[in-house]
């Protein structure tokens, strides 16, 4: 099922949970390769948990209503990629908070948002964090560090396609999208 319109909900969600995730990947390459950074963990991890609950509430209505329908008049092949691109954004939404907070908690480190501890720490006799499950913790973290590169190509693609569409094509993709189609 797609739809024409786009409701001030569906635009809403679209730009906090997209701009929200290009944050939190550039906070998550910045934290984990420039020295002095790691005060921005916290942060990234509480943003992240936080950002969640948005996001399932954006796929679950994607899901019930479907793709919105397509305003464009590209070439077959620009509607496939543009289609397998939505896909990917959408999943990675999804899998990039998903396997950090497996990431963390299996490696025993628990889940904490601004302060409020959701799951406890796994804190051994020395006082530092023991896994959980180490295998589930190191694939949460191989998950999280592979699909944020690949979110990385998948936005410029996206982005750059929305605005041949507003600038090469004329249509009104990018306007729908900011709710002046
Ligand atoms: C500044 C950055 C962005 C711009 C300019 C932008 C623009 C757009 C536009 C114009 C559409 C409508 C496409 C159509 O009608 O076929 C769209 C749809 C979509 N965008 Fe973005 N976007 C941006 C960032 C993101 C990010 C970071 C994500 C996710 C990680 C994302 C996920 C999606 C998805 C899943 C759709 C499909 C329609 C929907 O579910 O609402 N976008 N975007
Ligand atoms: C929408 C949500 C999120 C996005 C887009 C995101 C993105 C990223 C990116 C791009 C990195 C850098 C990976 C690299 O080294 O190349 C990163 C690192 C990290 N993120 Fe996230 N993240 C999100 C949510 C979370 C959550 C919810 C947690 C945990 C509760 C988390 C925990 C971590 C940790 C621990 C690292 C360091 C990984 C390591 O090198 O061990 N992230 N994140």
């Amino acid at each position: 099922m797609t739809t024409k319109s786009l409701t001030r909900t569906e635009i809403s969600l679209h730009w906090i949970v997209g701009l929200g995730m290009i944050a939190l990947i550039a906070a998550g390459l910045y934290m984990t390769r420039v020295d002095g950074a790691r005060w921005l963990y916290p942060l990234h991890k509480s943003f992240g948990i936080v950002i969640f609950a948005v996001i399932l509430w954006r796929v679950v209505l994607r899901v019930r209503k479907g793709w919105p329908d397509d305003v464009s008049k590209g070439a077959k092949w620009e509607h496939g990629v543009a289609w397998v691109i939505h896909w990917v954004l959408i999943v990675g939404t999804i899998a990039m908070p998903l396997s950090g907070m497996v990431d963390s908690y299996m490696g025993g480190r628990g889940l904490t948002a601004f302060g409020l501890e959701i799951l406890g720490a796994n804190m051994g006799d020395n006082g530092r964090p023991v896994a959980i499950n180490r295998t589930l913790g190191d694939i949460g973290e191989t998950v999280h560090v592979l699909l944020g590169k690949a979110l990385v190509a998948a936005i410029l693609l996206h982005v750059l396609g929305a605005f041949k569409h507003h600038i090469i094509d004329r249509d009104s993709t990018l306007r729908r999208m900011v709710g002046r189609a």
